[in-house]
């Protein structure tokens, strides 16, 4: 049975964070316990590796220490707060998780998959999202939103100097092709839309995916529709 956790995923400028925000508020205000992270953070560790990525020197950091830097702060955050979340029972989201580092890393910067295989047995082990929406926008939408500002969360990481268009479309591809070959987990969201067109869709899915994962699925998810419209 999968986890009840559930990771946004989606590339630079998707506006998934946004979306993780009111995923979040949507779901508490229903009563629904839960615990929300975000990858970089979550924990002081996190937080801190956020700062490394956020200040990059005058050379460009390798595909490789990303990888451990990213991982490093998720196996933290998993046996900080997700874990022990999930032991009490609650629901827990998180804005980005694993498969940024195989988009970025991996699709993105050329870190070959199956080593990335082994970092994420080593930082997640069986904790794994159950569910998986990938907010979806093409390349040009999405650096056009950074470049305008908009989401200025969004862009700080970007170290334009490698990070070019190419980049970014392997790591959109990237993802594309995850969720293709896991079909039961994923969910593709069209991010090019306004946000509050995306927000129904991303809140449905993760009610359907509730009301899956509880004993009285059929009941609660007549129930969650009711309050849905
Ligand atoms: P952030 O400011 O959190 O923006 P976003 O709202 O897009 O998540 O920046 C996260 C950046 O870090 C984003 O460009 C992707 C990158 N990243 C990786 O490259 N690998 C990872 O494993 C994670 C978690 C993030």
């Amino acid at each position: 049975m999968s986890l009840r956790f559930i990771a946004l995923e989606g590339p630079d400028g998707a506006g998934k964070s946004v979306q993780a925000a009111l995923l979040v508020n949507a779901l508490r205000a229903r009563g629904i316990p839960l615990t929300f992270t975000r990858e970089p953070g979550g924990t002081r560790l996190g937080e801190q590796v956020r700062e490394v990525v956020l200040n990059p020197g005058p050379t460009p950091r390798s595909g490789e220490a990303d990888a451990l830097l990213f991982h490093a702060a998720r196996a933290q955050n998993v046996r900080e707060n997700i874990r022990p979340a999930l032991a009490r029972g609650e629901l827990v989201v998180t804005d980005r998780f694993l498969w940024s580092s195989r988009a970025y890393q991996g699709y993105g910067s050329g870190v070959p998959l199956h080593l990335l295989d082994a970092l994420e047995d080593l930082s997640c082990g069986e904790t794994r999202p159950g569910l998986a929406i990938l907010v979806d926008v093409p390349i040009e939408v999405g650096l056009e939103r950074r470049n305008r500002g908009e989401q200025a969360q969004m862009t700080r990481f970007e170290d334009l100097s490698r990070h070019d268009a190419d980049f970014h479309q392997r790591v959109r591809d990237g993802y594309l092709e995850m969720a293709a070959a896991d079909p039961d987990r994923w969910l593709v969201i069209d991010g090019d839309r306004p946000v509050d067109a995306i927000a129904p869709d991303v809140l449905e899915a993760a009610l359907r995916f509730l009301a899956d994962s509880e004993p009285n699925a059929a009941d609660l998810r007549m129930s969650e529709q009711t309050a849905l419209r």
